[in-house]
């Protein structure tokens, strides 16, 4: 019989301190950096974003999103097998110990697999499709996949074209394998050539950072790879499927700027009813943007059983892909 693997459970978490634009003007002003309410919102459709304290890091996040998941799914957390974080903001420069490593630690559990993906804002796209695979695999049976990142770490607060757009706070799913179909269809994609255009340039040498160690981007060719390739890895997926839009209940793209997420919508012909929205409170949340978005629907009622969504993301790399998935 065919092995499927399927979301059992979501859970999320945004850190307590809520930044709006307004308190971010101010903020900024104070170091003579301008900008506006007006500016962040017509530009990306974002009013808030939370962000963690100093001692916060994105394993402590990324363990209380764990929590609620596992919950939701009805699972004791020594039944899952493996570990998937997806983060750009892991907890140790060169990323190990694994992020992945460390959530197993703080929850207490052994004897599972866990490791890190890093595709960026992609990231949860890449660790959902990679757990799919090993769950139909038959390899693994309850798969912890987890967004989760403190991207203010990596922000510049004199560069406002990229200090007013992100946000931290993490999400996680369960999926589990399943008789009954769950993730439908998955696609991924990477170019290497558009490194250059959104990156954290520096380099580890000697005990030191070389180069800077904060977010750069060209917001303007971002958006134009952006808006091209969501469409196409959507209609791709759902071919894949042999489906179309129409059979959508749902579409949950990276919430990294409102203008993107609308075109992309309009391009698929979906409604604008049909897209969840979270980046106007979360900011840019990178690997966390996904199931952050997608616990939020899930949880007011608006995601249901049985119901179809594309989940899609596009970011550093440059990374992209899609999910489809019956829930
Ligand atoms: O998660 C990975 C994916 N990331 C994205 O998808 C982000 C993609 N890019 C974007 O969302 C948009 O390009 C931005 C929101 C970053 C920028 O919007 P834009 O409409 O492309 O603006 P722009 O970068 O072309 O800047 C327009 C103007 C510039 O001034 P001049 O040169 O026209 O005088 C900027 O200096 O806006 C200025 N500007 C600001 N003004 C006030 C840039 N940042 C700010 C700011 N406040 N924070």
């Amino acid at each position: 019989m065919n092995v499927f693997s399927k979301i059992t459970g979501t859970g999320s978490y945004l850190p307590p301190r809520r930044v709006t634009n307004q308190d971010l003007t101010i903020q900024l002003a104070a170091d003579g950096i301008e900008t506006s309410d007006e500016w962040i919102l017509s530009r990306s459709g974002i009013s808030a974003r939370h962000f963690a304290e100093a001692d916060v890091s994105a394993s402590d996040m990324a363990v209380i999103a764990a929590q609620r998941a596992i919950e939701q799914a009805g699972l004791e957390k020594n039944q899952i097998d493996l570990i998937i974080v997806a983060t750009s903001t892991p907890d140790h420069l060169g990323g190990f110990p694994s992020t992945a490593c460390i959530v197993q630690k703080k929850l207490a559990m052994n004897n599972c697999a866990a490791f890190d993906v890093q595709a960026v804002c992609s990231g949860f796209i890449y660790a959902v499709s990679i757990a799919d695979a090993m769950i139909k695999a038959g390899t693994h049976k309850n798969v912890l996949v987890i967004g989760a990142e403190v991207f203010s770490r990596i922000l510049d607060f004199k560069d406002r074209g990229t200090c007013v757009l992100f946000g931290d706070g993490a999400g996680a799913v369960v999926m589990s394998a399943s008789k009954q179909p769950g993730v439908l269809a998955t696609k991924l994609h990477a170019d290497g050539h558009y490194s250059h255009i959104l990156s954290v340039p520096g380099k580890a040498a000697n005990g030191a950072v070389q180069g800077s160690a904060f977010v750069q981007m060209d917001g303007p060719a971002v958006f134009k790879v952006a808006v091209s390739v969501l469409e196409k890895v959507a209609v791709e997926v759902l071919e894949s499927a042999n489906m179309t839009a129409a059979d959508l209940d749902w579409l949950i793209p990276h919430q990294a700027n409102i203008r993107i997420m609308q075109s992309t919508a309009k391009k698929l012909h979906i409604p604008a009813e049909k897209v969840v929205v979270t980046v106007d409170q979360h900011g840019n949340t990178s690997a966390a943007s996904i199931p952050l978005a997608l616990d939020c629907a899930v949880r007011d009622g608006r995601i249901k059983a049985g119901q179809t969504i594309l989940i899609e993301g596009v970011g550093g790399g440059f990374t992209w892909g899609a999910a489809l998935i019956r829930m």
